[in-house]
């Protein structure tokens, strides 16, 4: 049997209500919204923060909050939102007469980096047009990493603050009104920013992030992160349920906890003794109104057993778990300093399958690293054949200043990696749609989140984190729905509300 044919056979679970010992949170009507519908995690994508009015108070100022990049930077932008909030500005949808913009931004690849010169272009015509009191921040890598050198591409930039000091942007919004300066904040305490940061989030929506660990120590050579969210961290145990019982408070039922390398998450537990993922993902699924848990960025270094038992026993955690790999030689693994060999991670798998067999794999795919030979693409290839995805993330190798990988012989032309992408996503896109079909016909409950833009229809997430349309009242909204699944793409379901 492959592995494809023993997945997607615990359809139709229901997450919720199966837990004995319930930390019980009134739940209050959280207000409809509309959704786009992204790809799960398209961080090639930028997103506007949606409005959001100032709690119990007047609208003084807006600030529009574009963010690039990945959910961490999904769930700084919300807890930038959340600090502005008290001194009185609200989210507004478009930067046109804003007074303040920020855009939150990723240093990932430099086509991610280079979009946000384009965006200050303009930001600048919407300040010289409609208020010159226009303030405008550059936040998150690209901050930290280029620093002062963004003022001087795009001296409309007040202010340049990397990702670990957001919490004082109110000082750093007063600095800049006060005329007293332009402002650079490229600290790195990511302790003092989550002990700074509010409790309580302001949540919309049914679906939220939650940062339990941010950084990176594991020093890939293609990769920016180290250098720009600094050393591997891990957030106190009791902070992380403060904030998920905030999110369970205003409805949200599905919390997604993230980090760089979120199972390498460790802390100190309420027993004393040291806590993992695991152990974590049990304890904050006894609050009550959570009925989902999801986990991600996972490293393969870091799934330890302890986690791969939670996948396999804890009922509100979702089948769906990436796992990147990046390349299948070992020759291209060592070269980027991975510290797992393709047998390692092939090995976790299994042994993740046999906890979950319904397990929705995706993953990380990067080709043309310096040196990639035909022979190391095909072992990528047969990586993707042997192992089956239902969702990926695949790309050429971007060149990053000042990463190990930037000063490499060998470097592949861009021609190459070009046709390489092209045979790997074909392979990709054909498996992710053979697993979405082999859902036709099956009953999964989804998350509604909203309607989507265009079709008029309901739109929500599968177990599979897949997204799933379907006709329904808007009352529905907020519900996990069972839904017969009756047509499947390439990245999104369709269906109707089972019959009882
Ligand atoms: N070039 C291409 N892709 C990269 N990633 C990280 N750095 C680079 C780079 N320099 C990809 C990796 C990572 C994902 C978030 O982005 O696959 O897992
Ligand atoms: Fe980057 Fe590697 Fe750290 Fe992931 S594990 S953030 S790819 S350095």
């Amino acid at each position: 049997m492959s592995p494809r044919d023993k997945t997607a056979s615990r359809d139709g679970q229901s997450a919720s209500g199966r837990n004995s010992t319930v930390l019980d949170i009134g739940r209050p009507v959280t207000p409809t919204s509309s959704t786009n519908v992204p790809k799960p995690r398209d961080i090639d994508t930028p997103t506007v923060m949606a409005p959001r009015p100032v709690p119990n108070g007047k609208n003084t100022k807006s600030v529009f909050i574009k963010t690039y990049g990945c959910q961490m930077n999904v769930y700084d932008s919300e807890r930038m939102a959340d600090v502005l909030a008290p001194i009185g500005y609200a989210a507004v949808d478009t930067p046109d007469h804003a007074d303040l913009v920020i855009l939150n931004t990723c240093h990932i690849r430099e086509k991610a980096a280079e979009k946000v010169y384009s965006e200050l272009g303009r930001i600048r015509k919407h300040q010289k047009s409609n208020n010159p009191d226009m303030k405008v921040a550059v936040a998150g890598c690209v901050a930290q990493a280029e620093g002062a050198e963004i003022k001087r591409r795009a001296p409309v930039v007040d202010m340049v603050l990397g990702p670990q000091t957001y919490h004082r942007l109110p000082e750093m919004i007063a600095k800049v009104t006060r005329e007293t300066g332009d402002v650079l904040e490229t600290d790195f305490d990511t302790v003092e920013k989550f002990d700074a940061l509010p409790a309580g989030r302001n949540a919309k929506g049914y679906s939220a992030f939650l940062t339990v660990q941010e950084g990176c120590d594991k020093f890939c050579t293609f990769c920016v992160v180290p250098y720009t969210r600094g050393a591997e961290v891990s957030r106190p145990v009791d902070q992380i349920v403060a904030e998920a019982r905030s999110l369970a408070s205003q409805g949200v039922r599905e919390i997604t906890l993230i980090g760089q390398n979120v199972d390498a998450y460790h802390a100190d537990g309420p027993d004393g003794s040291q806590w993992g993922l695991g152990n974590l993902i049990r304890h904050l699924a006894k609050i009550g109104g959570i009925d989902r848990m999801r986990f991600t960025t996972s490293h393969p270094r870091d799934m330890d057993a302890d986690l791969i038992e939670t996948l396999a026993t804890e009922p509100k955690l979702m089948p769906y778990l990436h796992l990147p790999v990046q390349a299948g030689s070992d020759r291209v693994l060592d070269a980027m300093n991975r510290g797992h060999t393709y047998a390692h991670y092939r090995d976790l798998i299994a042994r993740i399958r046999a906890a979950r067999p319904d397990i929705a794999l995706s993953g990380d795919f990067i080709v043309g690293f310096p040196g990639e030979t035909d022979q190391d693409f095909e072992d990528t290839m047969n990586c993707v054949r042997e192992i089956g995805y239902a969702s990926s993330f695949s790309f050429k190798y971007s060149v990053r200043p000042g990463t190990p990988g930037a000063s490499l012989p060998r470097q592949v032309p861009e021609d190459v990696k070009s046709e390489r992408l092209k045979r790997l996503q074909e392979l990709l896109y054909m498996q992710q749609r053979e697993w979405n079909e082999s859902l036709i016909g099956k009953t999964l409950d989804v998350l509604v989140e909203g309607t989507a833009r265009g079709d008029g229809q309901l739109f929500g997430r599968s177990p599979y984190l897949t997204g799933t349309h379907f006709d329904g009242p808007e009352e529905l909204i907020g519900q996990i729905v069972p839904v017969t699944i009756t047509s499947a793409g390439v990245n999104s379901l369709v269906g109707s509300i089972a019959k009882t």
